[in-house]
């Protein structure tokens, strides 16, 4: 195992309908949905380079082609770019895909959960702990930091076990959210003794719920072949921790940073007006225009 990278490969489920985003996500996948100039896959792929991770798995549906498109070579539009000398254009599109990364794609067939799309990419990841990472869930780490699966990444380097990413959510969210209970296991961890899928807010054993974002060590996939469909009639990759549990310590880990949930309209539009006043070089001028508006 690399010293200083523990994590080579982040899985990233995106073979969801997006249903939510209709009909923006009639004929594109919701993953390609912009943030200002990024679509959403995009930053969760740099969060993970950012990690040290090199290779990326998409796990991928119908109508999913323009994913693999954007972390491929354009080349007729690389080399338009290249003629008209439009340097800086060509960079970032080049960026996009850094010589040092890989992706692989694989299909999941049918809609039968997360747990179930994070096995589709069994075969690819093989015996090595990976990172899970949700598109929808953006997350952004604190100015100057590092981001969110960096910080996890260290983690995992001295616990040698799966961690998942945690946050407070208010008492009326918790049916959103895979929710850990468990005892504090130094500064921002918590070894985890129950985790449940969207529980009601009466039977919640805690507010600690699961952001989009996970380390986990390869015995999760013996756990997932052998889960029975659960909440919704779908494989939970939130049972197959469950039983992992069992089995090994799983850490939760209080990330520091911001999440947009970009799977809702609200969550998209306040990541948008935010990652927008961010922007190096919209975030004057659009900061100036917001404050001309009557609120
Ligand atoms: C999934 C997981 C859930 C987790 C959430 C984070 O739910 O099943 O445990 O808390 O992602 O965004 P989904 O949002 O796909 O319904």
């Amino acid at each position: 195992m690399h010293t200083t990278h523990p994590i080579q490969t982040a899985v990233f489920p995106v073979a969801g309908l997006g249903t939510r985003f209709l009909p923006a996500t009639k004929a594109s996948p919701k993953e390609m949905l912009p943030i200002v100039d990024k679509p959403l896959i995009q930053y969760a792929v740099e969060e993970a380079y950012a990690a040290g991770v090199r290779h990326m798995v998409f796990v991928t549906g119908r109508s999913k082609r323009a994913i693999e498109d954007h972390f491929d070579t354009a080349y007729e539009l690389e080399s338009e770019l290249e003629a008209a000398g439009k340097g800086a254009l060509l960079e970032i599109v080049r960026a996009v895909a850094p010589e040092d990364m890989h992706c692989s794609y694989v299909r999941q067939p049918r809609s039968l959960g997360l747990g179930h799309a994070v096995l589709c990419a069994a075969h690819i990841v093989g015996d090595q702990p990976f990172a899970v990472l949700l598109a929808d869930d953006l997350m952004v780490g604190h100015a100057g930091g590092p981001g969110v699966l960096s910080q996890m990444a260290q983690a995992f380097e001295s616990l040698g076990r799966s961690v998942l990413a945690v946050q407070e959510v208010p008492e009326d969210q918790v049916r959103r959210y895979g929710i850990v209970a468990g005892s504090p296991a130094g500064e921002r961890l918590i070894n985890i003794d129950r985790i449940v899928e969207k529980p009601e807010p009466g039977q919640a054993p805690s507010r600690m719920g699961v952001a989009g974002r996970y380390i986990l060590t390869p015995r999760i996939f013996d756990l997932l072949r052998e889960q029975t469909p659960g909440a919704g009639g779908e494989i939970q990759l939130t049972d197959g921790i469950a039983a992992l549990m069992e089995r090994e310590r799983v850490y939760a880990y209080q990330y520091d940073g911001t999440r947009y949930d970009c799977g809702s309209k609200e969550g998209f539009l306040q990541a948008t007006v935010e990652l927008a006043l961010q922007h190096p070089q919209m975030g004057a001028p659009f900061r100036a225009w917001l404050r001309t508006l009557t609120l």
